[in-house]
């Protein structure tokens, strides 16, 4: 657990990249696992990640971003997105996907798939957004841990204008929402909130314990 704490404790929301510093692809492909492998509810993944390493991109982007330095910066930008059309189809092809890893018959599936789908049915179309970005935000969670201990830097980002971000990107025919990003890299030793200590609450003020 040690190894932990001091990875969280020395990792910090960068505001400034080492824009010559780029991730590698097998490293880009250990991120894409840990956010894959990270718990959702129902198993559902309500949410996809738009991967943005090309400049040109992060130029067109960064003036939607209050001109932040990160995103043009930054190695990769991981864009959490909420998938927006969670709905009938959507369930029959996540059942379709149990039935084939786990060798399951879609019969067997029945029980599981009536009650996941009157979870669905029985929402509207923000609730499931605010939904799935709950499980988004737990792959983001996710990312920005095991990026620290990796010893990779980021900063988690929700200083954006989503609206915009789905237009640069074209995500409405992928029906998908922006929310939060990740961008990740290598800090730039110019950046001066590497040396700012850490504002946290103490634990008495953050824990109730009975
Ligand atoms: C959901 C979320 C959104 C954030 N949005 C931004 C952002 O747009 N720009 C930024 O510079 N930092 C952003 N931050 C970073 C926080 O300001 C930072 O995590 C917080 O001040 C604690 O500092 P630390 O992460 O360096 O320990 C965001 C953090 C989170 C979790």
């Amino acid at each position: 657990m040690k190894p932990i704490i001091e990875a969280l404790k020395n990792r910090y929301a960068v505001k400034l990249f080492d824009d010559s510093k780029k991730l590698t692809v097998e490293q880009i492909e250990d991120l894409k696992a840990v956010v894959n492998l990270t718990a959702s509810s129902l198993g559902m993944q309500p949410y996809r990640v738009v991967i943005i390493e090309n400049q040109k991109i992060k130029e067109a982007l960064k003036p939607h971003a209050y001109d932040q330095a990160q995103i043009t910066t930054a190695s990769h930008l991981f864009l959490f997105c909420a998938h927006q059309q969670i709905d009938n189809a959507y369930v029959d092809d996540y059942m379709n996907l149990i039935s084939e890893i786990r060798h399951q018959s879609r019969e067997s599936l029945k029980g599981y798939e009536s009650m996941v789908s009157s979870f669905v049915n029985s929402r509207t179309k923000e609730e499931l957004e605010v939904w799935a970005s709950k499980q988004a935000y737990i792959g983001i969670g996710n990312l920005l841990t095991s990026a620290a201990i990796a010893g990779i830097d980021a900063c988690p980002m929700e200083g954006f204008d989503p609206q915009a971000f789905k237009e640069v990107l074209n995500l409405d025919k992928m029906n998908l929402q922006p929310l939060a990003l990740v961008a990740l890299g290598y800090k730039s030793p110019e950046d001066k909130y590497a040396k700012l200590a850490k504002v946290r609450r103490s634990n008495d003020t953050m824990f109730m314990q009975f």
